[in-house]
């Protein structure tokens, strides 16, 4: 391994095609044998630093349509949260289903789960049929695993039956030294930023991308009153971005001043601090309090002069949700990809349907839709929100600081990169945005 680290570092990337592919690899995993680790614990009890693991595991086999990467850099998204607290279920029931959809797939059901749905790193070998991608090429991944033998997939491959979220529902992920991608999950790394900056914005720019701006989501328009909930969290921040990017304007939910703090840093200007404004959208466990979306809905008017959201980008699910239908404007599409607080949502239905509202599911992004995010961050039109940066064997601090919502927008992880700051290929493109990286990342 330090071979190919050492090439890299050298940025002699022609040297690995040449240089031996290690046998075993460490990685962050949870074991099989552990799945009940958690049983009877209240979720917020159940704690990663218990159940994730640094093992050193065997390199699995390269398949056709395959690519091993050297990860220089990963991140962390929340399902690697929820399959280290096994909720809602254990992630080995989908690697047994994957193992035994093809004999291609039985290598991922493993009784470990390397996970990891991040990576920026360089190619080392792809596999039998790949013309596109080669070793030595610098790449991030996204995280759509597709096979595409059905009709099903080929007009928007999230539609593929067979879709799955790599890292989550397929083994190999990110969070290691190497990783097993499909090479149709591979983009360019782009060039003006470091390892960690570029692996960072990956599942969360690609997923709010979708569920905004494409036409497969809400369409976002110049002009739109956008509502984003947890707006400095990891998709909230690619989503005021995009919002603004894009000519809307975005009304920002966060818990804290500090988080209020960063969407102004954004360039967002209505922002509300649903902590101290103190909503309590449920009476208690069974009932909400229609008087509380009033209030919400009433603050949002006062921000916008009016205007109530054309677009509500919700993920926080049952807390949240009936407050978000009352909300979105008389049209309004209400778009959903989570359901963090809860995933049994109930809300007066005669606000949808009077007010002719729309419910959006959206999930991940195809190929392309993934493609175009990452081609606004390579362009410099949106920006990382790497907040903090750990090592690989600190994977599990990592994820509790995204379970107990005490981060800011991205959290990274170092895997092969020894620290951070590496990998910048464009000096002159990076030296043009610097001080829009730097605010991004609050530094
Ligand atoms: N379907 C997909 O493809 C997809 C992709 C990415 C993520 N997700 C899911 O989306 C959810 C959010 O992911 P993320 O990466 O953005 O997580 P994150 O970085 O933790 O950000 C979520 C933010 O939501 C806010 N929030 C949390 N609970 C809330 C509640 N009860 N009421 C109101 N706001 C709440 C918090 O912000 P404040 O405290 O500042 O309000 C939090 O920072 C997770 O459940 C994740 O699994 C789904």
């Amino acid at each position: 391994m330090q071979k190919i680290l050492d090439a890299i570092l050298a940025d002699e990337l022609d040297a690995l095609a040449h240089l031996a592919v290690p046998e075993t690899y460490r990685g962050m995993t949870v074991h099989a044998d552990e799945a009940n680790l958690f049983d009877g614990m209240e979720t917020a009890d159940k704690d990663p630093r218990r159940s994730l693991h640094l093992d050193e595991v065997p390199t699995p086999e390269l398949g056709p349509g395959e690519a091993l990467v050297a990860v220089m850099a990963s991140a962390i998204n929340y399902n690697t949260v929820w399959t280290s607290i096994f909720e809602p279920m254990s992630t080995f029931g989908f690697l047994k289903r994957y193992g035994k959809s093809s004999p291609l797939a039985a290598k991922h059901d493993q009784p470990y789960h390397v996970v990891g749905s991040d990576l920026a790193g360089v190619v080392l070998r792809t596999g039998p049929g790949v013309q596109a991608w080669k070793p030595g090429d610098e790449v991030v991944a996204h995280c759509l695993s597709v096979e595409l033998e059905s009709p099903d997939g080929h007009n928007d491959t999230m539609l593929d039956p067979e879709q799955r979220i790599w890292g989550f529902e397929t083994n190999f992920g990110g969070l290691a030294e190497l990783a097993l991608v499909k090479t149709n999950q591979l983009m360019p790394k782009p060039k003006h930023l470091s390892w960690e900056e570029a692996a960072s914005p990956g599942l969360v720019n690609s997923t709010a991308y979708r569920q905004l701006v494409s036409t497969n989501g809400a369409n976002m328009k110049q002009g739109d009153t956008v509502l984003i909930w947890g707006a400095s969290g990891g998709l909230g921040s690619y989503a005021t971005q995009f919002a603004l990017n894009g000519g809307a304007i975005p009304v920002c939910v966060v818990s804290s001043d500090e988080k209020a703090e960063i969407c102004r840093r954004m360039g967002a200007e209505l922002i509300i601090n649903r902590s101290s404004e103190g909503y309590r959208f449920w009476k208690d466990e069974h009932e909400q309090d229609p008087k509380e979306w009033k209030r919400f809905g009433a603050r949002i008017r006062e921000l916008t002069g009016g205007d109530d959201p054309d677009i509500v980008f919700e993920h926080p699910g049952r807390e949240t949700f009936g407050a978000s239908v009352y909300v979105a404007r008389k049209g309004g599409t209400i778009v959903t990809c989570a359901s963090t607080s809860g995933f049994m949502h109930s809300y007066d239905n005669r606000y949808l349907w009077m007010n002719l509202k729309r419910i959006i599911g959206s999930h991940f992004a195809n190929y392309r839709e993934a493609w175009e995010a990452n081609r606004l961050i390579a362009k410099g039109k949106i920006h990382p929100t790497l907040s903090k940066v750990y090592t690989l064997a600190e994977t599990g601090q990592a994820a509790r600081d995204v379970q107990s919502n005490a981060h800011q927008g991205k959290v990274g992880v170092l895997c092969l990169a020894p620290e951070e700051g590496l990998g910048v290929r464009d000096q002159e493109l990076r030296a043009r945005h610097l001080s829009e990286i730097n605010r991004f990342r609050g530094v």
